[in-house]
């Protein structure tokens, strides 16, 4: 694992901010052992705090078979996708909205898991070209968030998993529910599109939304123990990937704002995961909605 190496920057109020900051410990995440930092990040592929941490997070609460089929829901640039295969030798249908089918073919090829990994540039809000019941797993990390939060859509997209098969969830949240985050001074001041907090909602909410579908049991649904940290770790990993720039440092200071803020105030900005069984039970396919 790469050691955080702080070289001095000119003195500013986010660099102090930031001497406090913790990183992940990888020791938490053995499979990861052979990750650097920069491995676990993607490597420049821009991913969401957590990463791969965050990954192992949900597939430690998956029963992820061999050769079974999975679903990444809104893959982005195909870290999650490739790590799935190459860790657990599954088949993955790997789908996105905004990344293009030819980036994503292209990497995993190059990776040589092109036999692994299918590639779709889909919405997924829109009806799926896969079968009923056609996944073993379907995994979504750090984007269910942007599909609207309903029951029609978990309905929609239930359709699509084995009955037994397991939906696990992971994203950034707050730790309960904001009453009005637009009104909160703190959180109200963001670089105006990376930050989603009106969409975010507490552990105990997604629990709630996917006990009303009655499709599934949830067996796990928490915010995670080191879910600020993952927080820090990612403006710790961004900022020396940056090498440190103060550029970076004005651009980002609202966010390490609102994560030095989560530590110490509530609401706070953390994750959470939740993870699902598709219940055996007569008729509940059929309440998928078409
Ligand atoms: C924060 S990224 C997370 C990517 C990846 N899961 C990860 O953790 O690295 C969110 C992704 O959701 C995708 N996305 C957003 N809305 C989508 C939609 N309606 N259908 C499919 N993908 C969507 C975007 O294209 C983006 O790549």
């Amino acid at each position: 694992m790469a050691a955080l190496n702080l070289t001095k920057p000119e003195p500013t109020v986010s660099a102090d901010v930031l001497s406090s900051f913790r990183k992940v410990d990888p020791a938490q995440y053995p499979e990861l052992a052979n990750y650097m930092w920069d491995d676990v990040y993607g490597k420049g592929d821009k991913m969401a705090p957590g990463a791969l941490y965050l990954a192992m997070e949900m597939t430690n609460r998956m029963n992820m078979k061999p050769g079974s089929e999975v679903l990444d829901l809104a893959c982005g640039k195909g870290v999650t996708s490739e790590f799935l295969a190459r860790t657990f030798d599954v088949n993955v249908s790997a789908v996105d909205l905004w990344i293009t089918e030819e980036f994503l073919r292209s990497k995993f090829e190059s990776a040589g898991l092109g036999h692994k990994i299918r590639a779709y540039n889909l919405d997924v809000t829109e009806p799926l070209p896969f079968a009923d019941e056609q996944f073993d797993s379907i995994f979504c990390m750090q984007a269910f968030h942007s599909f609207g939060g309903s029951v029609t859509f978990v309905h929609q997209l239930l359709r699509h998993l084995k009955s037994g098969g397991q939906i696990c969830i992971a994203g950034t949240c707050f730790n309960e529910e904001f009453p009005n985050v637009q009104q909160s001074q703190i959180f109200s001041i963001t670089n105006g599109w990376d930050a989603e907090y009106d969409k975010y909602h507490s552990p105990i909410w997604w629990r709630s939304l996917f006990e009303s579908t009655e499709l599934v049991d949830v067996f796990y649904c928490q915010e995670l123990d080191n879910g600020l940290e993952m927080w820090e770790d990612v403006i710790l990993y961004e900022w020396q990937r940056s090498e440190f720039s103060l550029d970076w440092l004005r651009e980002s200071q609202w966010l390490i704002n609102h994560v030095a803020h989560s530590r110490h105030h509530k609401p706070y900005l953390t994750h959470f995961v939740i993870s699902a069984a598709k219940r055996y039970r007569h008729g509940a396919i059929d309440q998928c909605q078409r």
